[in-house]
């Protein structure tokens, strides 16, 4: 089935053409340097840039998929969760476009787009979900923490999640406190590759617990007391550089012990990492080379699939389509749209 996608949650516009679950084109308007300025995501900034980009995004997608309007059968938005005024932009131009040409319309969970996102091979294009197998995955954003059991496609019980800050805010917001631009988590990774993670000895929040939940908002709090207990420590480019692998690992430390222990206690032979945090370099080294001793298998979107994207929306709403997924040309967004609370799709496929 040929599927056109848009993205439009937070604050990248994305449009992408999927084909038999395979990526033909994936455009993505990145609005990071527009938001940098304030220090995080301003909603209705988002939206008009959203309204600004979408029309050009969506002919890129199109020209870059070789195909032509006509050749749609099919069409996918994120409906939620996400920002209210950034999803309407997408959602009801994928609505108007579908009702115009009476095609069916799926509204995609963000988060469950995230969850199959590994499986989407890149080169050679083979079809998503080609070697999917039951797996253990963690979502990991700027705006979410989840740890998800994945028992086969379209079926998922969610484990745990953040109780108050996600993993890539603690970055940001660590970031902030260290005088490094927004948003703080891809510069920490640079500047950590240089320094010393164990040169202060952070805290692992739950780490020793044994439940699937994560809480981060006390590592902030924590680097924040010493920052104020050593001013002009993070001005030190050595130090800077300690400090961020010391945070890092703190932040890498939880989002591994918790993913593989989940595994291991549900004894599922796979893991999976997708959204921004999962960029991170040493999370990825760190997971492979834990994984690969413990005997599990982990795997993660591509660097251009762990950020917000299309792509992912796509392949996952043509497989709600093929199941006999249909949402209405009028269907209102979902902003709040807790994981728990999504319906299976009617019928595996
Ligand atoms: O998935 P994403 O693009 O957007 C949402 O939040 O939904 O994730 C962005 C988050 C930001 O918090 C950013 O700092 C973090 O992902 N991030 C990273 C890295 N790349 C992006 N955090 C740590 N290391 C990275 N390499
Ligand atoms: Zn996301």
């Amino acid at each position: 089935m040929r599927v056109l996608a848009f993205e439009t949650s937070c604050d990248e516009t994305s449009a992408a053409v999927i084909a038999d679950g395979r990526v033909l084109s994936n455009a993505i308007a990145s609005q990071i340097r527009l938001h940098a300025e304030y220090g995080g995501v301003v909603p209705e900034l988002a939206a008009r840039e959203h309204l600004k980009n979408l029309p050009k995004v969506a002919q890129t997608a199109l020209h870059q998929s070789g195909l032509e309007v006509g050749d749609i059968e099919g069409v996918a938005a994120t409906v939620g969760p996400g920002l209210p005024q950034a999803l309407l932009v997408g959602a009801r131009a994928a609505q108007a476009f579908a009702f115009a040409g009476s095609r069916p319309f799926v509204g995609v969970h963000h988060h469950e787009a995230h969850l199959y996102s590994p499986w989407i091979e890149g080169e050679p294009p083979e079809a998503a979900f080609h070697r999917f197998e039951p797996n253990v995955s963690l979502i990991v954003s700027g705006g979410h923490t989840v740890l998800v059991h994945v028992e086969g496609v379209l079926r998922h019980r969610v484990l745990g999640a953040t109780m108050d800050d996600a993993a890539g805010e603690c970055f940001d917001k660590v970031g902030k406190l260290l005088g490094l631009p927004y948003p703080g988590g891809p510069v920490m990774d640079r500047l950590a590759a240089e320094g010393r993670a164990d040169a202060y000895g952070f805290p692992r929040p739950l780490l020793r617990d044994s439940g699937d939940d994560f809480s981060f908002s006390g590592l902030k709090t924590s680097v924040r007391y010493f920052l104020d207990r050593h001013p002009g420590l993070a001005s030190d480019p050595v130090q800077l550089r300690d400090l961020c692998a010391s945070v890092q690992a703190a932040i890498v430390d939880v989002l591994i012990a918790k993913l593989l222990g989940a595994a291991r206690r549900l004894r599922v032979g796979c893991v999976t990492a997708s959204g921004g945090v999962s960029c991170n370099r040493e999370f990825r080294s760190r997971l492979m080379a834990e994984a690969a001793s413990a005997g599990v298998k982990a795997r993660f979107a591509e660097p251009a699939l762990c950020t917000d994207n299309a792509a992912m929306i796509g392949v996952l709403g043509e497989r709600r389509l093929l199941a006999g997924d249909r949402s209405g040309y009028d269907d209102d967004i979902r902003p709040h749209w807790p994981l728990e609370a999504l319906a299976a799709a009617p019928a595996a496929c």
